[in-house]
């Protein structure tokens, strides 16, 4: 009996019976053009590029990933093919990972506790995405791109529904930099390279959950009426849906939030119902201290052909 499996044949002679995942992957493959093992590179393995890489290392294909920081390149390697200490201003580094790779995915954000100055908030994501740009135009081999912006570039819409086609016009700095930043890596595609640019909301799943964020509030009294809407995403979707545009090909802007469109009043009643904890008051006699409020549609990218893993807001 033969024991091997030729990548080639899913229909193996000597063994009686299909292997039926090697099969689909193979149609799967066919269907979409893309190669079953590819090389991939995750500029940024944090939260999200982490959770990419073992899915996609899991999978078989070659993962390169990225940390700026020395300490952190030890662990990385036990759970990608290739670990690289670097970071997105150095465009020799850039350059130098782009070389052979199939699809880039770029997950950066400045790291630390304190939040980042307005100088580093610009490196990271300005100065990273034209290094990129230059580097992708001197490597043919990346087809795909798909990068993770977010969904404050919206800005506040009081409570108002947007999709990708909304105006843009950033007010704070911050958006600024993330709109100008999704701009610039727009400026790679071409007939031979495709650029996605994935608008996330704000980003929960396992070790960053719902209540250690909320659980602070419990039994305190905010000012505001806690009608502000905002839009939340599990870890999950963000790994299914960029394994979604990388499969189909996409590109362009595509927002990626749950179907939940709760408040904050909302949210955090069910957090601290969930957890036991003492409910929150809402002072409606006094203004937000946060007036941001949006509600973001999903409608693109469902219309794609994705499917939500968690469509309602996991507490
Ligand atoms: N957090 C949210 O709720 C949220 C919401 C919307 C969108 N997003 C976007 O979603 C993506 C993933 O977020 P996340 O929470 O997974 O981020 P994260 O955990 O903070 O990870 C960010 C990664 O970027 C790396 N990095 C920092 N500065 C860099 C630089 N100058 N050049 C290259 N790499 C750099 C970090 O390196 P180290 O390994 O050294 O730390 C880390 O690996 C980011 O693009 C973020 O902007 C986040």
């Amino acid at each position: 009996m033969n024991n091997s499996i030729d990548r080639n044949n899913p229909f193996d002679e000597v063994a009686p019976t299909l292997n039926m995942d090697l099969l689909s992957q193979l149609i799967r493959q066919q269907a979409q053009k893309r190669s079953i093992f590819e090389n991939i590179a995750i500029l940024g393995c944090g939260y999200v590029g982490s959770a990419l890489a073992d899915y996609w290392q899991e999978r078989g294909h070659f993962v390169t990933g990225t940390t700026t920081s020395r300490e952190r390149v030890a662990s990385l390697a036990k759970t990608v093919s290739k670990a690289v200490l670097m970071k997105g201003d150095d465009f020799t580094a850039v350059h130098s990972l782009l070389q052979g790779q199939d699809t880039l995915v770029v997950s950066v954000a400045p790291t630390g506790f304190r939040q980042a100055d307005t100088a580093t908030y610009e490196t990271t994501y300005i100065t990273t995405t034209k290094h990129l740009v230059k580097a992708l135009s001197q490597t043919p081999s990346v087809t795909q791109v798909i990068y993770l912006s977010s969904c404050s570039v919206y800005g506040d819409r009081q409570g108002e529904w947007v999709d990708e086609t909304a105006h843009i016009d950033p007010v704070d700095h911050r958006s600024q930099v993330l709109y100008e930043a999704e701009q610039t890596i727009l400026q790679a595609a071409n007939d031979r390279q495709r650029v996605c640019v994935l608008r996330l909301g704000g980003i929960y799943g396992p070790d960053r959950e719902l209540v250690d964020m909320f659980g602070g509030l419990a039994g305190t009294t905010i000012p505001g009426k806690g009608d502000r809407f905002i839009n939340w995403i599990h870890r999950d979707d963000i790994i299914g849906a960029i394994e979604f545009l990388r499969l189909n090909e996409l590109e362009g802007v595509y927002n990626l939030v749950d179907d939940s469109q709760l408040t904050i009043k909302e949210q955090v009643k069910r957090v601290c119902f969930r957890y036991g904890l003492p409910p929150v008051h809402w002072d409606s006699s006094k203004l937000s201290f946060q007036r941001k409020s949006l509600r973001v549609s999903n409608q693109k990218l469902k219309a794609a052909g994705y499917d939500l893993i968690h469509p309602q807001f996991l507490v």
